[in-house]
């Protein structure tokens, strides 16, 4: 949760470069860590000079003057509403040094209680104690030793960057920071994809570790010692892969429309991953998958398909929760981590925790050298491409392909298993087509308005009822609730109207009947029974039909999902890509 961006760079470089241009360029890529508000600051002269905005970047271009250096900020407020002064970067009272900064510093009163006396605050922010305490140290020490005596100060987890006099030094102990090497310039930013437009020579900052920053140098250190570090310096061989929506207009709908091409890349290029993944989960005593959000109801659908085909048990686990039961995990526990980014909090900390208990963890990954791809002892890509909209879509089809193949591998049924998934990507054709959607449209028409939408479903669709629910919650905004069918009689029922929109999951397999048995309950009860199914059944009032894949078939059932979702933002005015409230990268507990 949110993005930072800085250069330093030579002014006698042969192009000079508009610091405030190269900023803004990478924090439009930042954006969807964060959204509400941005801003920007460069030097000139020593002295610094800021723009900073509440709302989106959209066509914004920042008032500000020609300079080699700068950094900059896009927020997902967590200390202090969206406005404008708590906006950053902050400045110090000379306008010499300013700072950006990613986290919660968790003793924030009690640092600013001492700091009160001495400064003036102008934002509601956490961050803006760590500028005043830097600026504290700073009549006493070096700039580099007072942002290290500072940052040592702040308890929790953190990312900053500093600006002064031509040079940059950011600190870490959680959130990611990439330091970007150049030729007469320098760059750091919160991920790599920001930067590669610039270098392919970058190191990674870990936890506890430092760096300063200027035109022709940069210098690692560890924040604890203050001791210089030598860093480990990767070339970027990947190429930059294009984030742009081509012909769509949003790029939640590219990414619904790249799924069935994805699941056929898949199969073909993660055959021995996840052959290896069978071998590691059959030879764990106990094989927990962690993860948060869409990808924790990608592996509720794994422990059904690893007991379905591999009578295999394992145990889906959600991030923030993981924690506080890690009694359970031991040295020959396996802990799989799924995660789009690789850089939710809620999953990484899990993984830290079992690592320290001597557990193996393989992460399934779409963020090539993210934090989780590089803590793991093993790690799969996803390789599902950037995944630019909020709503995560073809990271979930990659992560049940994943899965699913795994599962196959276990039972030894792999032709079969790769037959449902090709025919899965066939369907997921099937549903996408303008005639299909046209259909969905209408639907999305006639419910746009409504309350509340239920969607229900057993065995592996109830994962799917809980992705298609969350689905139209976040970027809708329409409360919709994602249930096990056969929990509605013990007390979601009462809450189903006349003409209350009720999706009911229902795939022609053993779970087949006991759906239709709750679809009548529900219509009895004055619903309008939605069916995403492939097999009809007079109880559905409105039926949205899926080819039959086996196992597979939660994934086209899952993008007609995703598609309703998408169609009821639209109808309702909203950008499916940027929903309120939320980011697209977690980092924060
Ligand atoms: O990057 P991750 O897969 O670790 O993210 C986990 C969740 O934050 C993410 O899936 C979130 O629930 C999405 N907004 C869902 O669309």
């Amino acid at each position: 949760m949110c993005g930072i961006f800085a250069i330093v760079s030579d002014q006698k470089n042969k192009k000079p470069v508009n610091a405030a241009q190269v900023v803004l360029e990478g924090l439009k890529k930042l954006e969807y860590r964060g959204y509400d508000s941005w801003g920007i600051a460069v030097e000139v002269d020593g002295k610094l000079v800021i723009d900073k905005h509440t709302g989106k970047i959209g066509a914004a271009r920042p008032k500000l003057p020609q300079s080699s250096t700068g950094l900059g900020h896009t927020r997902w407020a967590t200390h202090g509403g969206v406005t404008k002064s708590n906006a950053h970067p902050f400045l110090d009272c000379k306008k010499e040094i300013g700072l950006v900064h990613n986290g919660i510093i968790d003793n924030y009163l009690e640092l600013k209680k001492s700091l009160k006396r001495q400064h003036t605050f102008t934002s509601e922010t956490d961050s803006e104690v760590m500028l005043h305490l830097i600026e504290e140290y700073a009549q006493q020490d070096s700039f580099t030793e007072a942002v290290r005596k500072a940052f040592k100060q702040a308890e929790g987890l953190n990312a900053i960057l500093v600006i002064h006099q031509g040079k940059v030094v950011a600190a870490k102990t959680g959130s990611p920071l990439v330091v970007g090497l150049g030729q007469g310039q320098n760059f750091i930013a919160s991920d790599l994809w920001s930067i590669l437009a610039h270098t392919r020579k970058v190191v990674f900052l870990e936890d506890g570790q430092m760096v300063k920053i200027s035109p022709n140098e940069v210098k690692f250190f560890n924040i604890n010692s203050g001791k210089r570090i030598k860093p480990q310096i990767k070339t970027i061989a990947w190429k930059q892969e294009s984030a742009s929506r081509q012909n769509y207009p949003h790029f939640m709908l590219k990414e619904i429309h790249e799924q069935p091409a994805i699941i056929d890349r898949l199969l073909i290029d993660k055959k021995a991953e996840t052959k290896d993944l069978a071998r590691l989960i059959k030879k764990s005593q106990q094989t927990f998958f962690v993860a948060c959000g869409t990808a924790a109801y990608a592996t509720i659908a794994g422990q059904y398909f690893f007991s379905k085909l591999a009578k295999v048990h394992t145990d889906p686990a959600t991030g923030s929760e993981f924690i506080y039961y890690t009694n359970f995990v031991k040295p020959h526990s396996l802990v799989v981590a799924l995660s789009q980014s690789g850089e939710t909090i809620d999953t990484i900390q899990p993984v830290q925790l079992s690592k320290k208990k001597g557990a193996k963890v393989v992460a399934l990954v779409n963020v090539l050298g993210s934090t989780l791809y590089r803590i793991s002892d093993k790690r799969i890509l996803l390789d599902a491409g950037p995944e630019i909209g909020v709503a995560s879509t073809k990271a979930f089809t990659a992560k049940i392909v994943l899965l699913l193949m795994t599962a196959h591998y276990m039972n030894g049924q792999v032709k079969n298993g790769e037959m449902d998934l090709k025919k899965s990507s066939d369907a997921a054709r099937m549903v996408l087509t303008p005639k299909y959607q046209g259909k969905v449209k209408r639907l999305a028409k006639k419910i746009k308005d409504v309350h509340s939408i239920f969607v229900v479903g057993r065995g592996p669709s109830y994962p799917a009822a809980l992705e298609t629910a969350l689905k139209i919650k976040e970027i809708s905004y329409i409360h919709a609730e994602g249930l096990a069918e056969g929990e509605l009689k013990h007390g979601v029922i009462a809450l189903i109207e006349k003409n209350t929109p009720c999706i009911v999951i229902a795939p022609n397999d053993e779970t087949y009947h006991d759906s239709i048995s709750g679809a009548m309950e529900m219509k009895a009860r004055g619903g309008l029974i939605i069916g995403i199914t492939s097999k009809p059944h007079e109880v559905f009032d409105i039926i949205l039909p899926v080819k039959d894949c086996g196992a597979a078939t939660l994934i086209p059932s899952v993008i007609v999902g995703q598609t309703l979702a998408y169609e009821l933002a639209v109808l309702r005015g909203l950008d499916p890509d940027k929903p309120r409230n939320l980011a697209k990268s977690v980092t924060v507990k």
